[in-house]
């Protein structure tokens, strides 16, 4: 029998609190050479201005096989009512490849999303961070700030969208959720300036925010760029930063963020610092002061879909959510 696990289903059963720490033993794993996960094989469909992805990985600790299908269309949301980014995720038994599981992984997306970012806040962002800035207001800034209030003690946020009715729509669902003050910004640069913490989580295809209004010690979770020729952070930017990546291979590959800077000279490939896995298995420093500026940029990796995923069955199957159907 192959258990089916809807959206709904998945929003039932994950909560950000195991989603961290399921991705967080993941990037460890990554760092530890238990796991396993090729650079993901992707298309773009130009004339759709849609993009495909394919993502298999392994994690043999937490005994998790698993592939995701994702796509990412950016007109989704005001031209069809869709999500920019839906997913479908295989779950295998890693013992005998059988299917285990299908997973609707829109909302497993934007959890591990969140969840990566939260790992990157718990072990770079200052510990006394209590205000933070959000830019784009959709799925994945949802996600982002709860993670982000999960790892530190969030007092306030700003969020600051293209569209003002998104930025409002986000403020009075996330201010009921997540029970802080969060306020719809118009100026970028005031949320650049005032946060410790920022989330990039945009479809923007060029910078959000000036890097020269950061604050001293800021840490931004970068989420929204995936191709090499788009980004949401400035040079200047990366160039103040010590710079955190979820893979130096994927990042190399997929992230504008980087690949720009680095094609016009302003960094060298041996500025990124570290990948979030080696941080988070000890074999590089995190922070090492207050007045730091912090860096992750994630372009999103089949490891954390594998370990989310396959939290969301385990869940399911103890709670007895979704459906079984005979598939083989
Ligand atoms: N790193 C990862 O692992 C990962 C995972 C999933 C999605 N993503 C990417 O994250 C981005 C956001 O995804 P989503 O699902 O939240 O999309 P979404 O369409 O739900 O939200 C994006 C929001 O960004 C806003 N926006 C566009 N330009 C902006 C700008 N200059 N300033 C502020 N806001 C702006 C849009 O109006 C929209 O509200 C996409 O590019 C997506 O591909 C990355």
């Amino acid at each position: 029998m192959v258990l089916m696990l809807s959206k709904k289903d998945a929003e039932t059963v994950l909560t950000m609190k195991e989603s961290i720490v399921a991705v967080e033993e993941a990037f460890r794993e990554l760092a530890s050479g238990t796991a396993l996960m090729p650079t993901r094989v992707a298309l773009s469909v130009s004339d759709k201005k849609g993009w495909m992805g394919a993502m298999p990985a392994y994690l043999s600790r937490a005994g998790a096989l698993a592939a995701k299908i994702v796509t990412a269309y950016e007109n989704n949301p005001s031209k069809h009512k869709l999500p920019t980014v839906m997913a479908l995720i295989v779950l295998n038994d890693p013992e005998t490849g059988k299917t285990e599981a299908v997973l609707e992984g829109t909302h497993i997306t934007a959890m591990r999303t969140g969840a990566a970012s939260g790992v990157a806040t718990k072990y770079l962002a200052r510990q006394d961070s209590r205000v933070v800035g959000v830019f784009g207001a959709g799925t994945q800034a949802r996600t982002q700030l709860e993670a982000i209030k999960q790892v530190r003690n969030v007092q306030s946020a700003l969020i600051y969208d293209i569209i003002p009715e998104r930025a409002k729509r986000f403020s009075e669902e996330m201010d009921r959720k997540l029970g802080i003050v969060v306020h719809a910004e118009a100026s970028p640069a005031r949320i650049a300036g005032m946060c410790d913490i920022i989330a990039t989580a945009s479809t923007s295809r060029t910078p959000v925010f000036d890097g020269g209004t950061l604050k001293k010690g800021v840490h931004v979770n970068a989420v929204g760029s995936y191709a090499p020729d788009t980004r949401e952070l400035d040079d200047l930017t990366i160039v103040r930063s010590k710079l955190v990546v979820d893979s130096r291979q994927a990042a190399l590959q997929e992230a504008g963020d980087i690949i720009i800077p680095l094609k016009a000279g302003m960094i060298a490939q041996d500025h990124i610092y570290a990948e979030l896995g080696e941080i988070v298995a000890g074999l590089k420093p995190a922070r090492e002061n207050d007045d730091e500026v912090t860096v992750f940029k994630s372009v999103g990796l089949g490891i954390q879909d594998a370990a989310v995923a396959n939290l969301a069955y385990k869940k399911a199957r103890e709670k007895g959510i979704g459906q079984e159907i005979e598939f083989l």
